[in-house]
């Protein structure tokens, strides 16, 4: 299956993802790497496992509208089956959600619907939960609030801070990722409402 995984950052998640696909039945090629910015350690990946990749800025467009179909129109032309936002910092818009919004999944660093936006792990010490986690779902029009795929539960040590806290949440999703985005691609998917299916058959 086709993936296109748009990001912002180191791109850990992406290494995951393509460590991953070395086994040819795993069932995912990752066909183009999007990001939001130039120059982040994500792309250097993408490139150096010989993906193609793309930028494409908001100050760039004269409005977000103009940017959403951009990005759009730039993912269309890799006609994936599944995109994967790993740590891609913009929430898109209405033109690409109607493209493809029953088929973009994101991973998030909280156990949802606690601790949405940017700060999961951080919220999640100063709440003081003693379980965080990470959240993959497929994107709605809201912020972190689509219909759920599935969690992972890390436990808040006593000796926690915001750096340990996220290294050992990134660990723990980066294999939920890759297992599910996996089992998306082999198995098919079905959403009703909230709910999501995975392993559906068409007979
Ligand atoms: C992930 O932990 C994700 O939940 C958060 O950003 C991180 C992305 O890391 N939004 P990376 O770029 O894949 O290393």
């Amino acid at each position: 299956a086709r993936v296109v995984v748009l990001l912002s950052g180191s791109g850990s998640n992406l290494q995951a993802l393509l460590d991953a696909c070395a086994d040819p039945g795993y069932g995912v090629q990752v066909v183009a790497v999007g990001a939001d910015r130039d120059n982040i350690a994500g792309l250097d990946r993408a490139a150096a496992a010989g993906v193609p990749t793309f930028v494409e800025r908001v100050p760039a467009h004269p409005s977000r509208e103009e940017w959403d179909r951009a990005l759009t129109a730039r993912v269309a032309e890799h006609r994936p089956d599944l995109v994967v936002s790993a740590g891609f910092l913009k929430l898109v818009g209405p033109h690409f959600l109607a493209a493809f919004g029953d088929r973009y999944v994101n991973t998030h660093n909280s156990l949802l619907p606690a601790f949405p936006g940017i700060h999961g792990p951080r919220d999640a010490l100063t709440y003081g939960v003693r379980l965080a986690g990470a959240t993959l779902f497929f994107v709605d029009a809201g912020v972190d609030t689509g219909p759920i795929i599935a969690q992972v539960a890390v436990p808040v040590l006593d000796d926690d801070n915001e750096d340990s806290l996220t290294e050992r949440i990134k660990v723990a999703e980066r294999q939920q990722l890759v297992t599910y985005v996996g089992r998306l691609v082999r198995e098919g998917w079905k959403i009703t409402g909230r709910k999501v299916t995975i392993g559906v058959s068409d007979t």
